[in-house]
């Protein structure tokens, strides 16, 4: 007899790791692969970090934390708000998590009912869309393009989104890389406040900006969500650490959710975690490597025939159009894979109407790496 798979586990898959599948397979097989396809950071965790680490292992049980956080961690996050916009922050209101993946998780079951609608923008995030799911609630996604930057306006939010209980943003975003002027955050958080959206602000690409600085949402919003964490940055995304920032009346609500979902963060990632903020002079050289990779790649995609892409603010991401190469970017992206050994996202997995003509591809490797894909492109458009 077939046992029922439930309904609400029938949500897309997130192809970028079905992608990194592909690509280890290749690479296992003898193949070469120059990884363009995940977002992360190619460098370890800083080097003070790692040494927390290795003094947390000898001198640590390392057990479970407080629920929500080991205190100090909550301290040093709290306090690096003040250094980077201004805003003095409780350390209470910080919930140290088992990455940012884990802090949606909590935040959408501590601001949401099942049935409830939550808009964000397309192309975006995967996940967002696909937690949301998987919790009963309705993703309302707003069809952004160039004329917003590929980011929420309130225009759109009249057009799309009548009804919802929530809005999602990220500024810098994934995949385009795209940012909110500091002015339009602020409308949006005032739209949200008088119309009873709470806003869910995803700043986990803050510190990774080109000629600009992202600013929290707490800098205009009391009632905000505010999610972020080590894994871009602060170069760790293996280590599964992040943050939220509650409003400290859904305080409780999400103690009680994360002591019951996931007891603790991981310690060991947690200790090492506390010394990520002095090591911002190793942090921001990786910082000018993205910024070299990038420039590169706006040189050089259009000799490949790549010209369009969304503005890239902030993050480590190119996203293209390629409608006149395909209109099947799966496909693309299975090809280049194949032919020239080069791993980058199709759009489906971020616009999964609109996405069938555009890629994803990551800078955050080597320069030598991204030189490499770039001239692998420009052949085999030849
Ligand atoms: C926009 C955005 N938010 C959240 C995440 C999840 O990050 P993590 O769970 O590693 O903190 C990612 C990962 O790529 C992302 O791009």
């Amino acid at each position: 007899m077939t046992l029922k798979l439930a309904q609400r586990s029938r949500i897309a898959p997130f192809i970028v790791m079905d992608v990194l599948r592909a690509a280890n397979e290749r690479a296992a097989a003898g193949g070469d692969v120059l990884h363009l396809e995940v977002g992360q950071p190619s460098t370890p965790a800083p080097k003070g970090v790692l040494a927390a680490a290795r003094r947390a292992l000898d001198s640590e049980v390392l057990g479970y934390t407080e629920t929500l956080g080991l205190p100090a961690l909550r301290q040093a996050i709290a306090k690096d708000y003040a250094r980077s916009d201004g805003v003095a922050l409780d350390p209470a209101r910080v919930v140290v998590t088992t990455g940012s993946s884990a802090a949606f998780v909590l935040a959408f079951l501590a601001a949401f009912d099942p049935g409830d609608r939550v808009a964000l923008a397309a192309p975006g995030y995967p996940a967002y869309r696909n937690i949301l799911q998987a919790l009963g609630l309705v993703p309302v996604e707003l069809p952004t393009g160039p004329n917003e930057r590929y980011q929420p306006t309130i225009e759109l939010l009249h057009k799309h989104a009548q009804g919802i209980e929530g809005l999602i943003v990220a500024s810098p975003a994934n995949p385009t890389g795209t940012m909110l002027p500091p002015q339009e955050l602020a409308a949006l958080t005032r739209h949200c406040e008088a119309a009873g959206i709470r806003l869910v602000s995803d700043e986990i690409y803050h510190g990774i900006t080109y000629g600009t600085v992202a600013r929290t949402a707490l800098v205009s919003s009391n009632s905000a969500i505010v999610v972020n964490s080590f894994s871009k940055y602060f170069s760790m995304t293996g280590w599964r650490i992040g943050w939220m920032v509650v409003p400290e009346d859904m305080l409780r609500a999400v103690e009680c959710l994360a002591q019951n979902l996931f007891i603790a963060p991981p310690s060991l990632s947690q200790h090492a975690a506390l010394a990520a903020f002095d090591c911002r002079a190793e942090l921001d050289a990786n910082v000018a490597r993205y910024a070299v990779n990038r420039a590169l790649l706006l040189e050089e995609l259009p000799k490949a025939g790549i010209e369009r892409f969304a503005p890239v603010d902030g993050a480590f991401y190119l996203y293209a159009d390629v409608a006149h190469i395909t209109n099947d970017s799966r496909e693309l992206c299975r090809r280049w894979l194949s032919e020239i050994g080069v791993a980058c996202t199709p759009g489906v997995d971020f616009d999964q109407r609109r996405g069938s003509a555009t890629v994803r591809l990551c800078f955050a490797g080597s320069t030598a790496t991204i030189a490499e894909a770039a001239r692998r492109l420009r052949a085999w458009r030849r």
